[in-house]
């Protein structure tokens, strides 16, 4: 830390995005990316005139995106605000929708991160402690004043929230936000962004680094009533006007086009994501009935710190997360069938090694 660093941040943990090694290469099963590659259309739309035009500034309010956006999801263009990945948006709404008073909340083993948000930006956080099962009890969100952050599904466990329970959360108090992120949604969760048009309080923050196999491109989303996207859209001018790249805008543009390929990779993560699910339980794991495109698991016979090494030196790589409360489980993202086979076999081997 340098002598110049203001010491309103010299506690501040910044995030740690998992690891992207360089050493060798391995399954990489860490980050939660797409193991498919983005859709020819994107290809092409990259590699198109496009690229000509980079001495340009980009469109700043991503116009042709977020009418894309718009037909898409059944909104207006008004209700849709583009971001650099979806991170962004998230950065966005605890700037616009917190602070002066106003805390936020969010559960204990959740995205990591919302506590790295408040912190940088001196907002008060409360946290409310998942259950046993990992769980999100609904009726924690219900008469608190904060504006509530709700992974759905969540990240690390992967457990979603009906659309009903979601609905009382919102409904319980329009004069705070609730955020729900659906990083995970297209992959067996039910989104509320349908609800949009019926609460002014609910925004709904969406990601392209997923289901749209576009991690690299960085792009996000999000949608609510005009008004809470006019109010981000305030933050975001005030701090950096052309946050999508023309690149990426033309890339977004042809991957929400591409509505068959994005069923096909969906499909098949879902497929594989169960497949891999009965056979870490047929291993004697305890597994998350996940609807994101990874899998939390652990076994009782070894530490989640010794499976993920053991892992990592055979070329499979997982996430190890920090949550005291899931320190014995290992994140798996869910790669393509081949991947998932090797890593079964891998399990098998340090499993035999065991006995
Ligand atoms: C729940 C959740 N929200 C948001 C993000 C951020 O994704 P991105 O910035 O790539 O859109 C992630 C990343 O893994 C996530 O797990």
């Amino acid at each position: 830390m340098s002598i110049y660093f203001t010491p309103d941040l010299s506690a501040l943990k910044p995030y740690v995005p998992g690891e992207q090694p360089k050493d060798r290469k391995y399954i990489k099963l860490n980050t939660n990316e797409s193991p498919f590659p983005p859709s020819q259309e994107v290809i092409k739309a990259v590699c198109s005139e496009e690229a000509l035009r980079l001495n340009l500034y980009p469109d700043p309010d991503a116009g042709e995106l977020c009418e894309a956006l718009a037909q898409r999801y059944g909104v207006s263009k008004e209700n849709v605000i583009c971001t650099n990945g979806s991170d962004e948006a998230l950065a966005f709404a605890f700037r616009a929708f917190c602070g002066s008073g106003r805390g936020a909340a969010f559960a204990d083993i959740t995205y990591g991160f919302y506590p790295v948000y408040c912190d940088l930006y001196g907002i008060k956080r409360t946290i409310l402690p998942v259950q046993d099962d990992l769980t999100i009890k609904a009726d924690d969100y219900i008469g608190i004043p904060e504006t509530v952050f709700i992974a759905n599904p969540n990240a690390q466990t992967g457990l979603s929230l009906p659309l009903d329970v979601i609905e009382k959360i919102v409904g319980s108090d329009k004069n705070r936000v609730v955020v729900a992120d659906e990083a995970y949604v297209d992959f067996g969760g039910e989104s509320a962004v349908g609800l949009t048009k019926r609460y002014p309080n609910l925004l709904i923050i969406g990601t392209f680094s997923k289901s749209r196999s576009l991690a690299g491109g960085r792009l996000g989303f999000a949608i609510g009533d005009r008004e809470l996207i006019s109010d981000l859209n305030t933050v975001r001018y005030s701090f950096h006007p052309y946050n999508i790249n023309r690149l990426t805008m033309a890339a977004g543009i042809a991957a929400v086009g591409d509505t068959g390929y994005f069923a096909e990779c969906v499909n098949e993560i879902i497929k594989v994501r169960a497949m891999t699910r009965q056979a870490l339980i047929k291993r004697g794991f305890d597994v998350t009935d996940s609807r994101g495109n990874f899998l939390l698991a652990a076994n009782k016979k070894i530490s989640g710190r010794e499976l993920y090494s053991r892992l990592k030196d055979m070329g499979v790589l997982v996430r190890l997360l920090p949550d005291d409360r899931i320190k014995d489980h290992i994140r798996i993202t869910i790669g393509t069938q081949d991947q998932m086979d090797t890593l079964i076999r891998c399990v098998d081997v340090i499993l035999k090694g065991l006995v």
